[in-house]
């Protein structure tokens, strides 16, 4: 099963991402947005990426060059229809997902594998939505993409082993550590991170210590790079939220329930870094302010 060339749904910070360390690879790489304007956000989260890269060493200029050379972006399902993987990193919503695996189910060439970047949805029940469970499997990049080592591949319960071994060779050639695990809700990532975000939110609307005080205490004394309402911002407080209910549904224990703190906040739009306002507020680059 050779993969060659890779299509990619959905240009958010995951997408872009994903699209990125594929094309450094040295795969051709088509990224699908729903609107212009979207795919061109991602493409300046990769060029900065990859400025980012280059300004550092890590990467040469020809290199960076060939990477943009391979990458192509569409607004039209279609242009997938030659791909031999297609990674999906669209919004974390189970119906939204369902209804893209079907569609895509449809146009891409038979023998293609789809993937999920689902941060928690169990991938046996998005594999239903195709005709070729034993082709789809989870592959969970973790964020940011082009810098963190992991990704976590998830079997479905008819997921065949060629896609497996083609899927961990793939995310071995991006310059990642595939680790395999099994089928549910979270998986392991965010089975054990999620609840950890989410009690901090709870310590905040508690009144327990202010966000930053809160933050501070996790990072100096625990050494975890960023705090854990920092990390919920970057992550995005709607994608946390959407774990956390996969998480309460899925597994059926109260200790999963979200904070209703969460809740609201994304009722009230802010989203987190990427909408300019969490617990931090952040300028257009997504640097924070203050
Ligand atoms: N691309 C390329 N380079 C980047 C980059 C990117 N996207 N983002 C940052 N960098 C570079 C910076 O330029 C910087 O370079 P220098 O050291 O030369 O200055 C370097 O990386 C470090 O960045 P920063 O100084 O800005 O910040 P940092 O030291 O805190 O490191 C980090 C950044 C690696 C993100 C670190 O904070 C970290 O590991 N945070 C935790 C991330 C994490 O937990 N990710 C998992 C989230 S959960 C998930 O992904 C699963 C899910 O389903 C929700
Ligand atoms: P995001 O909100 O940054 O981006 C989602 C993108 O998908 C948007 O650009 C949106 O326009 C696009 N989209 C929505 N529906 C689409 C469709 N039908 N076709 C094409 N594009 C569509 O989200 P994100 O943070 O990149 O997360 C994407 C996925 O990756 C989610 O499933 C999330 O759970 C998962 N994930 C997120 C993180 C994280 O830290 N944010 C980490 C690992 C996995």
């Amino acid at each position: 099963m050779e993969i060659r060339k890779i299509g990619v749904i959905g240009a958010g910070q995951m997408g872009a991402g994903i699209a990125q360390v594929a094309a450094q690879a040295g795969y051709d790489v088509v990224l699908r947005d729903l609107e212009a304007a979207f795919l061109e956000r991602g493409l300046n989260i990769i060029r900065r990426s990859l400025g980012k890269l280059l300004e550092k060493g890590k990467l040469d200029q020809s290199a960076h060059e060939a990477a943009l050379g391979r990458l192509t972006t569409t607004v039209h399902l279609a242009d997938l229809n030659d791909c031999d993987l297609i990674v999906e990193a669209i919004v974390e919503d189970e119906p939204t997902k369902l209804g893209l695996f079907r569609e895509l189910d449809q146009t891409t060439k038979p023998g293609a594998i789809l993937a999920s970047n689902t941060s928690s949805i169990p991938i046996t029940r998005l594999a239903s939505a195709t005709r070729r469970p034993e082709r789809f499997i989870g592959m969970h990049f973790m964020n940011p993409v082009p810098l963190m080592e992991l990704v976590e591949v998830i079997r479905g319960h008819l997921t065949g082993d060629a896609t497996t071994q083609a899927v961990l060779e793939a995310a071995r050639r991006m310059g990642k550590t595939p680790v395999e695990v099994n089928d549910y809700p979270g998986f392991v990532s965010n089975r054990i991170l999620l609840p950890m975000l989410n009690e901090a939110v709870q310590c905040v609307m508690e009144g327990v210590a202010t966000p930053e005080a809160i933050d501070q205490v996790m990072k100096l004394g625990m050494n975890h790079p960023m705090g854990p309402l920092t990390l919920a911002d970057f992550i995005g407080l709607d994608t946390c939220l959407s774990i956390m209910e996969v998480l309460h549904r899925g597994l059926g224990d109260d200790k999963y329930r979200p904070s209703p703190l969460l809740r609201k906040m994304v009722q009230a739009g802010l989203l987190g870094r990427k909408s300019g306002r969490g617990f931090y507020r952040y300028d257009e680059k997504g640097n924070k302010i203050g």
